[in-house]
């Protein structure tokens, strides 16, 4: 009885943290809490979620399931908003842009009360998202931002921090501050031109790593270092490997050295690392960069095929979004002080992203970090990954 009493306590106090969405709170106690709420949720939390919810749905547009981290996103997605008490409807769109407006547009037409968007190219939404705000239903950009003012708000990481992190592991795992007369070639490979994201990633990168490129500390012997020409069209690892294997071919294969290949994700760092390891003649360890924390990538790490990924901790993004939504919907103030209620390390940005010229996009930004083969373990403390028998890390599903 004490242990009901208990559970129905806590389910009453997460209720009300998460209503007020002013309750401060660690990201460890608020996941545990909510965790062991929906656990040992009683009827009446079951009451109390679908009333704070008020039996709404919400709709959740994922851009396909043939990149690894979006099937992660869609599932810690659902899993949050129906253990918050909301009806959800979740869709992947195959990176077949008509599909998505389809899969939206029938949202909408279930009579959906919010929506959930990651855009596979947020230029070409417009269709759906004028019908979204011709219906007064909200719309929060999820990790990649639509260039509609329809919406509401941007739930993403850092993005041209990504860019930066990348860009400054290469600076100091080579120590190009003193490289003194050495020179390091390095090739590049950007990711998807229809991906908002993809521009903030390579300025990241360039901004840091320009200096060293003008001072010819680094080289990009194929001379590819624009954007366009380093782009890969639906960070397709095959056709990253494709660009790969055509580039060491015409600069290489006269014995050239390459030291770095620098990828903004891991479905292209992997194409890369494939041409790195069939079509690359010298015997040195080339430095590859990658994001996301996708299996085969950290089995690469492991191996010492691929030198560091930029993690972003998707289930927090969807915690995040969840308690955003809730604000949303509930009506309330949406400002920086909904940070506390996240209880997980976010940044409140009005100035960085524009949905139109002039238009700023509330954005509400996660911290991402570095992974190396010094720190697996720090994904295993995100509970999200655990290690196998066999040295690998593997998604906890
Ligand atoms: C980006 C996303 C990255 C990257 C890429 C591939 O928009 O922010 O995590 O992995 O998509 O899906």
């Amino acid at each position: 009885m004490k242990r009901k009493l208990l559970s129905v306590m806590l389910i009453a106090a997460m209720t009300a943290a998460l209503t007020a969405c002013g309750g401060s709170s660690s990201s460890s106690s608020t996941e545990e809490a909510s965790t062991e709420a929906a656990e040992e949720s009683t009827d009446d939390g079951e009451e109390a979620a679908s009333t704070e919810s008020g039996g709404q749905k919400v709709g959740i547009s994922m851009p396909t399931q043939s990149l690894e981290r979006w099937n992660r996103d869609g599932a810690y997605l659902d899993e949050q908003f129906q253990s918050a008490g909301y009806e959800t409807v979740l869709t992947y769109s195959d990176n077949d842009t008509e599909q998505q407006v389809n899969d939206i547009q029938n949202m909408l037409a279930d009579g959906v009360d919010l929506l959930i968007v990651a855009a596979i190219d947020g230029e070409t939404m417009n269709t759906c998202m004028n019908e979204a705000a011709e219906a007064g239903v909200p719309v929060i950009a999820y990790d990649r931002l639509i260039m509609n003012d329809a919406v509401s708000y941007y739930v993403s990481f850092d993005n041209y921090t990504v860019g930066t992190l990348q860009g400054q592991f290469i600076v100091e795992t080579l120590d190009l501050d003193n490289a003194g007369d050495t020179v390091y070639n390095m090739e590049i490979t950007a990711g998807d031109p229809a991906d908002n994201n993809a521009g903030y990633f390579y300025q990241g990168e360039i901004d840091v790593l320009q200096p060293y490129m003008d001072a010819g500390t680094l080289n990009v012997v194929s001379g590819q270092t624009d954007f366009d020409t380093v782009a890969t069209d639906g960070w397709s690892t095959d056709t990253a490997l494709e660009r790969a294997q055509n580039v060491l071919a015409s600069y290489y294969a006269d014995g050239t050295q390459l030291d770095v290949w620098l990828c903004s994700n891991d479905s292209t760092a992997l194409g890369v690392a494939q041409a790195v390891t069939s079509d690359y003649a010298g015997s040195n360890s080339v430095l590859i960069t990658g994001q996301d924390g996708d299996e085969a990538n950290l089995a690469n790490i492991v191996d010492g095929v691929q030198t560091m990924t930029v993690y972003k901790n998707v289930s927090n993004e969807s915690i995040v979004t969840l308690s955003l939504a809730q604000a949303i919907l509930n009506g309330e103030t949406i400002d920086e002080s909904l940070i506390d209620s996240f209880g997980i390390d976010c940044a409140y940005d009005t100035e960085s992203y524009e949905t139109s010229d002039g238009n700023k996009c509330p954005s509400f930004l996660l911290v991402p970090s570095v992974i190396t083969v010094d720190n697996l373990e720090e994904l295993v403390d995100t509970g999200l990954y655990e290690m196998g028998d066999d040295g690998y890390l593997k998604a906890v599903q």
